[in-house]
């Protein structure tokens, strides 16, 4: 395991110590500086370490400064850090089986190098306990990602706000796109926003050997994906998803509106049989009133489904908000957030009817 090290003024001589030590025990260590006890900015080696872990160029970092608070402050700016300041053994374990960090920050004028070498081999020997605390874990990994990228919506679901998907948001939206045009874009977004929803996919290390040496690198889990359209619209996202995760089963879930009710009528449904142990998509464009989501949500669930997304292209509050009411487990993703609906459950100011315009049948 490659460990990536950095201190300042204050931790300078434990980061010593600690290097020593741990190159005694076979671990590969990195340096990040500070490289003496002139004064030295926390920060500058905490973003060192957070940055080389983050890019795995090393599986974990520890940082060394007085307390080991600013240390971990600092770190955890970082993307897919996760630093905790842990000044015993106890807490140590604490942070790995429950919170999974990967930084390790300590406080020099706290604890004695003697106690500080413990608590880093017991760090680093305890492995994380998944369970209850994976879906804890992931909402953390959610909650970081790039604001530019994501925007909330009342904490309710996540807008994909990327330029190149609102171009092409834009551009569907326009009534004169043609048919040929409008299918090639809503694959496009689809493809883009898979991204975004599969951003929590987890991660294992493997070990593999380029041209010039052998090296760490991270794979896909091995996680089982089913993505399930809602016909018909939903169908028009399904290339655009499958060409990212080319392995995903597809279900399929036909439901229409009512014009009258606006409530969903169901007419088919075929889901995968192993769907308890699959992360789901639900795709549909257009989240209107969110009954056809919301129907299509309670018959995955009643078909064993448990970790379930839902991914729409353009979204009305009123549907964000009965999804999010009925079914508050489910993470729901758009590429745009509307106004309301119109007298007629349509989503303004919207796209029109996506499966008409999709299939060219108006
Ligand atoms: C559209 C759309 C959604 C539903 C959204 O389907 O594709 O499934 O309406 O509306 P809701 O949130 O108010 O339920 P539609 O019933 O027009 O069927 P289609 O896809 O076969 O055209
Ligand atoms: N279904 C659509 O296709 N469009 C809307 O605006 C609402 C429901």
């Amino acid at each position: 395991m490659i460990i990536a090290l950095g201190a300042d003024h204050a931790g300078f001589k434990l980061k010593v110590f600690l290097s020593e030590r741990l190159r005694e025990l076979g671990f590969e260590t990195l340096d990040y500086g500070a490289q003496s006890e002139a004064p030295y900015d926390y920060p500058d080696a905490a973003f060192a370490v957070a940055e080389a872990v983050s890019k795995g160029v090393a599986r974990r970092g520890i940082c060394v400064c007085g307390t080991g608070i600013g240390m971990a402050i600092a770190a955890n700016k970082v993307r897919g850090v996760y630093a905790a300041a842990c000044n015993n053994k106890e807490i140590a374990v604490i942070s790995r089986k429950h919170n999974d960090t990967n930084v390790l920050t300590l406080g020099a004028r706290i604890v004695s190098d003697e106690t500080a070498l413990d608590i880093v081999r017991t760090w680093i020997a305890t492995e994380f306990e998944g369970e209850r605390h994976e879906s804890r874990i992931q909402k953390i990994h959610r909650k970081e990602s790039d604001p530019g990228q994501r925007t909330n919506f009342q904490g309710k679901a996540t807008i994909c706000d990327h330029p190149l998907v609102q171009h092409k948001v834009s551009i569907i939206r326009n009534k004169n796109t043609s048919v040929k045009e409008f299918r090639e874009l809503v694959q496009e977004i689809a493809g883009l926003m898979v991204y975004e929803v599969t951003r929590a996919l987890p991660l294992a290390e493997i070990e593999v050997e380029t041209p010039l040496e052998k090296t760490r690198a991270y794979t896909l889990e091995g996680k089982k994906l089913a993505i399930i359209p809602i016909l018909r619209a939903g169908l028009g996202m399904v290339e655009g998803i499958l060409r990212l995760i080319p392995n995903a089963v597809v279900g399929h879930i036909g439901l229409y509106r009512d014009p009258a009710t606006l409530l969903p009528v169901e007419y088919y449904c075929k889901l995968p049989g192993d769907i308890a142990e699959r992360d789901i998509y639900i795709l549909d464009p257009m989240l209107a009133t969110g009954g056809s989501a919301s129907a299509a949500l309670s018959l995955v669930k009643s078909r064993g489904g448990r970790r379930i997304s839902l991914v729409s292209i353009i979204a009305a509050p009123e549907g964000i908000s009965k999804v999010h009411e009925e079914h508050p487990d489910v993470e729901i993703f758009a590429a745009a957030l509307d106004r309301h609906l119109n007298d007629h459950g349509y989503i303004i100011p919207g796209l029109g009817d996506a499966g008409d315009r999709l299939f060219g049948t108006k």
